[in-house]
């Protein structure tokens, strides 16, 4: 070993001992022509180590041309510092090194940037040298919990009989609704693998095969429009389970959360974790992924805007679409008309809503330009519904249920956050389930799984599968943890005849679903035994855990928006040959 402890390890009762160590130069101060102070980092700890040029010329020499970032091997006695001289800041801050040996391992170029301290540079930067910017303090911990994280997962479901079984990265297309990245075989010219949008197929197959309980931290593709929450290649914690029904999954679920949060950031975790259906939440705070670390629900007042004289709501509450607003406690004198007109008006647009509507609460009644359109008794009638107090001020949107959804939602979540409304280092996770089985796609004239095509119907609502698919509710769940999407599943269908009838519906014909997903329909013909299962997305859980917005905050070498490696350079064009080997032309040549 080039070491005898690490970088963190020393403390006072090592003083005495000869010891070695190796690391990175992390800084370096000259003290007058004596003294040479390094502070020695690994991924432990920092340890101060000392040359002194009375101890040998030779070394110091040596130490006085070394450069941050340059890698070295010390031996020498660990001494304790003297009275004042301590680092509180160090773990190791009451000792140091004085060096008798040098080594130089490594030199290091001028880094671009600082690894710890000095400002950040731009991410591209940052990417393209990821090796130094994993260096730095936050990167080390993020990438440390996740693997902590992975960890606690593993140890929970291995203790739960569940047995962890890989699927194959070639293979065929997976429907979860992105585009596929797809892998041309050189043996079978003009044929493709597509990388797996999840293991959803062969994790249903395994359970026909009678695995029972499965687990995978599963790596998943899909050519998608990235945001910040999103990855082309990201990791799922992957589960599916046999003879259960939702609250199995559910349970079994609650408990790894639990166990997680407790494991790896000592936070308790009261469960069962609350649940709340997709209607109610759509309801009251119009998404489905609600961030529930603060309240300020939804009010509807489309019967009252019916019977007022103000005509945009009128014409909506008469048309069918619905008038609902947000009580912003105290928030009369914080916003200001220019804001309310311009910023949040066009904000709650980019949303589709048409207008945003506003009034505040004062001496017990409504002030607005719009007020004079209610009678004192309506006015009443809202202040109450909304709860309103002096001081308030009550924002409304009215349009399609759809558009009063989406843009409700959007400015509940950025009214809480810039109102402070919640403490952004807690945690609210919670359970939407009853999703609708389809949702109507208008531009293609047809409905669309709104999960994917082997979710199983509620029987409850079987009669509509025929009548008015709109209204079927699947059997699946999403787990929701600050607003965000961190988990999806289903209970699936196990009868090959109840899954043709949801091909059907989603006018998968005959044809195209014997084609794509045949050996599926094939294996549900076997004798396919009841099951569920669900995916967490590993990444936003580490996110969420660490208390980033950035994916790629807790990914090792993730890819730009446009999908680059800025380390790698991937995507790259490449040679001829191999082009030819796989039977592809091209038909733009790449760029630059
Ligand atoms: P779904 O498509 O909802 O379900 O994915 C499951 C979870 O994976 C995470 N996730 C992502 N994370 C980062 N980047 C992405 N591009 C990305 N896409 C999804 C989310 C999401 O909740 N086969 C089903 C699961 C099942 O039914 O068992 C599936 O993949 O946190
Ligand atoms: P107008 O009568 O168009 O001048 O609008 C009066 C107020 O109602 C303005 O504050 C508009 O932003 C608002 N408004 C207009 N259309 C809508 C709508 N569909 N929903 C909510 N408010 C609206």
């Amino acid at each position: 070993m080039l070491r005898t402890h690490h970088c963190g390890e020393l403390r006072r009762d090592h003083a005495g001992q000869t010891v070695t160590l190796s690391g990175w130069v992390h800084s370096y101060r000259e003290q007058g022509r004596e003294l040479v102070f390094v502070d020695l980092r690994d991924r432990y700890g920092k340890t101060q180590v000392v040359f002194n040029s009375d101890d040998d010329s030779r070394i110091d020499a040596l130490a006085r041309r070394l450069r941050r970032e340059d890698v070295i091997r010390v031996i020498g006695e660990v001494r304790l510092r003297g009275e004042g001289m301590t680092n509180p800041r160090l773990a190791t801050g009451e000792v140091e090194v004085r060096v008798q040996q040098l080594v130089l391992l490594s030199r290091s170029k001028t880094p671009p940037f600082e690894i710890e301290g000095g400002e950040l540079p731009n991410e591209e930067l940052r990417l393209k040298h990821r090796f130094l910017d994993l260096r730095r303090p936050e990167l080390q911990r993020n990438i440390l919990l996740r693997h902590q994280l992975t960890q606690a997962v593993r140890e929970y479901f291995n203790d739960r009989s569940f047995l962890e079984i890989e699927t194959p990265m070639l293979g065929r297309s997976t429907p979860e609704g992105a585009r596929d990245y797809l892998v041309p075989s050189r043996v079978h010219p003009g044929s493709f693998y597509a990388l797996p949008q999840s293991p959803q197929i062969y994790k249903q197959i395994l359970m026909v095969a009678g695995f029972d309980r499965y687990y995978q931290i599963a790596r998943c593709f899909r050519d998608e429009d990235l945001r910040a929450d999103r990855q082309p290649e990201f990791t799922q914690i992957d589960v599916e389970m046999s003879f259960v029904e939702r609250d199995d999954i559910l349970s079994t679920i609650d408990g790894l959360v639990s166990f997680v949060m407790k494991k790896v950031r000592n936070i308790d975790v009261p469960t069962p974790l609350e649940r709340y259906t997709y209607r109610d939440v759509m309801e009251r705070y119009g998404s489905d992924k609600p961030d529930l670390r603060f309240g300020m629900e939804i009010v509807d007042i489309t019967d009252l805007a019916a019977v007022s004289e103000f005509g945009v709501f009128k014409a909506v509450s008469g048309s069918g679409g619905r008038v609902r607003g947000l009580n912003v406690k105290g928030g009369a004198e914080k916003y200001s008309r220019r804001i309310l007109d311009v910023d949040l008006k066009n904000f709650v647009g980019d949303y589709g809503a048409k207008g945003l509507a506003y009034m505040k609460v004062a001496g017990g009644k409504l002030e607005s330009t719009i007020a004079k359109f209610f009678t004192d008794e309506q006015q009443q009638t809202i202040i109450s519904r909304m709860q309103g107090q002096d001081g308030d001020l009550l924002l409304f949107v009215a349009d399609s249920w759809k558009v009063t959804c989406a843009a409700l939602a959007a400015l509940r979540n950025r009214i809480g956050r810039e109102q402070n409304l919640y403490d952004p280092t807690s945690f609210n996770c919670i359970w939407v389930v009853d999703f609708p089985l389809v949702t109507w796609n208008a531009e293609e004239g047809r409905f669309d799984a709104e999960h994917h095509p082997f979710c199983q119907p509620n029987p409850e609502d079987a009669e509509f599968l025929k009548t008015d698919p709109g209204k079927v509710r699947a059997d699946s769940y999403d787990l929701v943890v600050n607003g965000y999407e961190a988990a999806s599943g289903s209970v699936r269908i196990h009868d090959s005849e109840i899954q043709q009838m949801v091909f059907d519906l989603l006018n998968i014909r005959s044809e195209e679903a014997e084609r794509r997903f045949g050996f599926l329909l094939e294996a549900l013909r076997f004798g396919a035994p009841p099951h569920a299962g669900i995916a967490l997305g590993l990444d936003r859980w580490v996110m969420l855990l660490t208390g980033n917005d950035n994916i790629r905050e807790v990914i090792a070498f993730p890819k730009t928006q446009k999908a680059a490696d800025m380390l790698t350079g991937a995507p790259s064009p490449v040679d001829d040959r191999q082009l030819r080997d796989l039977h592809i032309e091209v038909s733009e040549p790449p760029k630059g």
